[in-house]
């Protein structure tokens, strides 16, 4: 482990008393049936068995605040259901890269799928280990090859050719062997957003399924390298079985070939499975999942049991890189209502989160629940929930229905765990949020809020503007 690792980290998770739904003090605990650990007891919104409403005391607003259970029972879900399957389940970091999380799926056994070395870099520094990290990407630097090689990373997942020969190259330079993947395109419609659709020939991403086998033949003559496997991904949020299914029934006879030409240790199936956003607040409930749109949802039994039969007889590690299913719904944004103001026929919401915090919306038109930290009761009223932001894509919610709040009210936007604080930004000038862990009653602050001067504190003025005058005096100066 890292030296200098809050204490609170020393202990490593250990799972709820299975069946059981409350604890000694009548508070409920996370359920293995429920898929997140955010529930009203009585009229108060709790993560596990923290008030939210205490920790904004504590810690003010906004607020990311992160179930540990959760993510740990989505962990545990999805390696159950792959069993049968010798596999490695690698946290797609990008998603939530907070050193508390990390360190919770390390703790578990996890591997992580990494693309850049500064997010080798933290696992590293939450005390996981590079040699279960995969690096994708399709722009990495020299640097950054050589920076993976000699943390002893378990693959490059390799998106050109070009790339292939770099890595050779640098491998070379360090006297060291690259295990290497290629991706390969399966060009394979995953039917999600525009934005994070990957697999099919119309984005930048690995290389198209006809020209994989002569990319391998060709790299099998390249020095340094160790050809590993293979790897896809064919895009986010699918919350449909059937493009998972298309995509191995395609790809797996193509592994076959290529490990018995050139001896793999493992298949990636990438990342990519979907997560409940509309309801997200009822399906933290084990009945919601049998409701109607409860069984539309992708679970990790119809994952495993849809794609194993598929993949068992390649005899090879599977590798996954889930990112949205792990942290998504572990994660929520807190946030406090700074004004009301009716204009025509809107009622708009003003709150002191921002599109600088969680950008989904206003990139991707995302929708994320939103509820009040204390249940309020009488009618719903159309509301736009917008943030301080100066543009009109700065909005959480259009012409809503919500409970009536008023001017120090509190919400949560829930789902947020993923692509939600590492897209944050300083926009604004706005300080990045605190991060909260959760685990039973216990809160641990993992982020601590921005200082607004460590906003600019890499920036500074140019050396000739250093005199200190203000418009004329200093122009005056500089005619001199
Ligand atoms: N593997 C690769 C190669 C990826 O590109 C991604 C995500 C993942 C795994 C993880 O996918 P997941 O299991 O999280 O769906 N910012 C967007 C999502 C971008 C996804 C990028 N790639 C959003 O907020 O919806």
């Amino acid at each position: 482990m890292g030296g200098g690792f809050p204490a609170a980290f020393s202990h490593s998770w250990s799972p709820p008393i299975p069946g059981a739904t409350v604890d000694l003090r009548g508070f409920p605990v996370a359920q293995t049936a429920a898929m997140h650990s955010f529930r009203y007891v009585g009229r108060e919104l709790f993560c596990e068995d923290v008030a939210l409403s205490d920790l904004v005391r504590k810690h003010g607003t906004p607020l990311y605040v992160y179930s540990q259970a959760t993510l740990a029972d989505h962990y545990s879900k999805l390696d159950s259901a792959l069993a049968p399957l010798d596999h490695l389940i690698c946290f797609a970091m990008k998603s939530n890269s907070n050193l508390a999380v990390i360190r919770t799926f390390a703790d578990l056994g996890g591997g992580f799928d990494t693309v850049s070395a500064g997010e080798i870099q933290r696992v590293i520094a939450a005390g996981g280990d590079p040699g279960k990290c995969v690096f994708a990407g399709v722009g990495k630097t020299e640097e950054e090859i050589a920076f993976a090689l000699k943390q002893g990373i378990y693959s490059f997942n390799v998106e050109s050719e070009a790339e292939l020969a770099r890595i050779s190259k640098v491998a070379v330079r360090l006297k060291k062997i690259a295990p290497v993947a290629v991706r390969v395109n399966p060009n394979v419609d995953a039917h999600t957003h525009a934005k994070i659709t990957t697999g099919t020939y119309e984005n930048k991403f690995g290389i198209q399924f006809e020209s994989i086998e002569a990319v391998y033949a060709r790299a099998a003559k390249l020095p340094n390298l160790r050809l590993r496997g293979l790897q896809m991904h064919i895009g986010s949020q699918l919350t449909d079985v059937e493009p998972f299914r298309k995509a191995v029934e395609k790809v797996a006879p193509l592994v076959a070939r290529l490990n018995a030409r050139h001896g793999f240790d493992f298949f990636s199936i990438g990342g990519g499975i979907g997560i409940v956003y509309k309801e997200a607040l009822a399906s933290g409930d084990a009945s919601w999942w049998k409701t109607a749109a409860g069984r539309k949802i992708l679970t990790p039994d119809l994952y495993a049991k849809t794609l194993v039969p598929l993949l068992k007889p390649l005899g090879l590690k599977i590798l996954l890189e889930p990112g949205r299913f792990m942290s998504g719904n572990a994660g929520a944004l807190v946030t406090r209502v700074e004004y009301i103001k009716k204009t025509g026929q809107k009622n708009f919401v003003i709150v002191d989160a921002a599109m600088n915090d969680l950008i989904r919306p206003a990139f991707y038109d995302s929708f994320h629940e939103i509820v009040p930290l204390t249940k309020k009761s009488g009618a719903l009223v159309s509301s736009d929930v917008v943030g301080p932001v100066c543009e009109s894509g700065d909005y959480f919610a259009k012409d809503r229905p919500l409970p009536k709040v008023g001017e120090g009210d509190t919400l949560a936007l829930l789902s947020a765990g993923a692509y939600g604080s590492v897209m944050g930004s300083n926009y604004n000038s706005r300080s990045l949020p605190a991060e909260i862990l959760v685990r039973g009653k216990k809160a641990a602050v993992v982020r601590r809020r921005q200082v607004i001067a460590d906003i600019w504190a890499n920036e500074s003025i140019a050396d000739w503007q250093q005199t200190p005058a203000s418009g004329k005096k200093a122009k005056a100066k500089g005619r001199k």
